[in-house]
């Protein structure tokens, strides 16, 4: 059981929860994630661990409301409890002094960039963010973006705050074709985001690690479900990523994948929304 301390909306649709795990915040690096579940019958969900207190023992995760469990736990208070929470799990980021770094995040992906930008800054790079969303009151994390990068630039689909149009324009746009060097790409969005950044650097041979965001269950190589393909092989997320060179991953399986259970996400999310599930 693990004490919820904080469950507050950044934006529109995404919320920020500080809950007390001491064990997972004293062992967590950068790229890390946990799985949670909110009670006896609920599912099992990664989130990643965007920050954490050692000192008080807490961790900080980052979520946008998609569906029924993620829709429960923004129903939660101050002072409720989660059931279980496993982690940290996956792979740290590597963290080098690799030059100029790119990061660019994309929706709730921003949440994913922020300790990597973090890690980052700390290792020496020089640090430029470019975060994109659909509209200004979705944008989250700003301040803290600013304060670990260099350079910080911000999308709007819709133009309502920073440069209209999308984070992979305005990275070719203004970084590659004014012929800016970049030494590596950190990119974590939407499917079709980070592959758009991944066609953009592959020709120019610019290191791009994305962090796949694929169905997960147990999440320590067991049950086979978060199943991707990288360089032609298959490859676990829990266990080998979450982070891959995403010149070498498979997108369009891993979009698909994604859609697999959809009917049945939304009818449990539909039912939730009405009340009919009891939950
Ligand atoms: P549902 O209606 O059940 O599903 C909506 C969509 O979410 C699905 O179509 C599918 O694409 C995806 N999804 C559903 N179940 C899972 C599952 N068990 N595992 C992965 N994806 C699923 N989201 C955040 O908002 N913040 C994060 O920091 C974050 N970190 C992640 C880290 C990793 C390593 C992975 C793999 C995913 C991460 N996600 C994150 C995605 C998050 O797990 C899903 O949004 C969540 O599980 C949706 O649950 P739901 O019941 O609310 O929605
Ligand atoms: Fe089960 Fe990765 S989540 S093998
Ligand atoms: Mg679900």
């Amino acid at each position: 059981m693990n004490k919820i301390i904080e469950n507050t909306k950044l934006s529109a649709s995404v919320l920020k929860m500080v809950v007390e795990a001491p064990v997972i915040a004293q062992k967590r690096k950068a790229g890390q994630f946990i799985i949670l579940k909110i009670d006896e019958q609920g599912e099992r969900i990664p989130l990643t661990i965007v920050d954490s207190d050692t000192k008080i023992g807490t961790i900080t995760i980052i979520y946008q409301i998609v569906g029924k469990t993620t829709a429960q736990l923004a129903m939660l208070k101050a002072g409720d409890v989660l059931q279980d929470l496993l982690g940290p799990l996956g792979n740290p980021t590597e963290i080098g002094n690799y030059g100029r770094v790119v990061c660019i995040g994309g929706g709730v992906g921003i949440g994913v960039v922020y300790p990597l930008a973090v890690a980052l800054k700390k290792a020496g790079n020089r640090v430029i963010s470019i975060l994109g969303v659909r509209s200004k009151n979705l944008l989250i994390l700003e301040k803290e973006m600013r304060e670990n990068s260099d350079t910080m630039i911000i999308t709007t689909d819709d133009g309502s705050y920073g440069i209209h149009g999308f984070v992979s324009s305005v990275f070719q746009v203004g970084m590659i074709d004014q012929g800016i060097k970049v030494d590596r790409v950190y990119a974590v969005g939407p499917v079709p985001m980070m592959n758009a950044v991944c066609r953009i650097t592959k020709p120019h041979g610019i290191k791009t690690i994305v962090s796949l965001n694929s169905i997960m269950v147990d999440g320590t190589g067991m049950c086979g479900a978060c199943r991707v393909s990288v360089g032609g092989k298959t490859k676990l997320a829990c266990v080998d990523g979450p982070e891959f060179d995403g010149h070498e991953v498979d997108f369009k399986l891993l979009s698909n994948r994604l859609k697999m259970y959809c009917e049945p996400e939304k009818e449990a999310y539909e039912k939730h929304r009405c009340g009919c599930d009891g939950n």
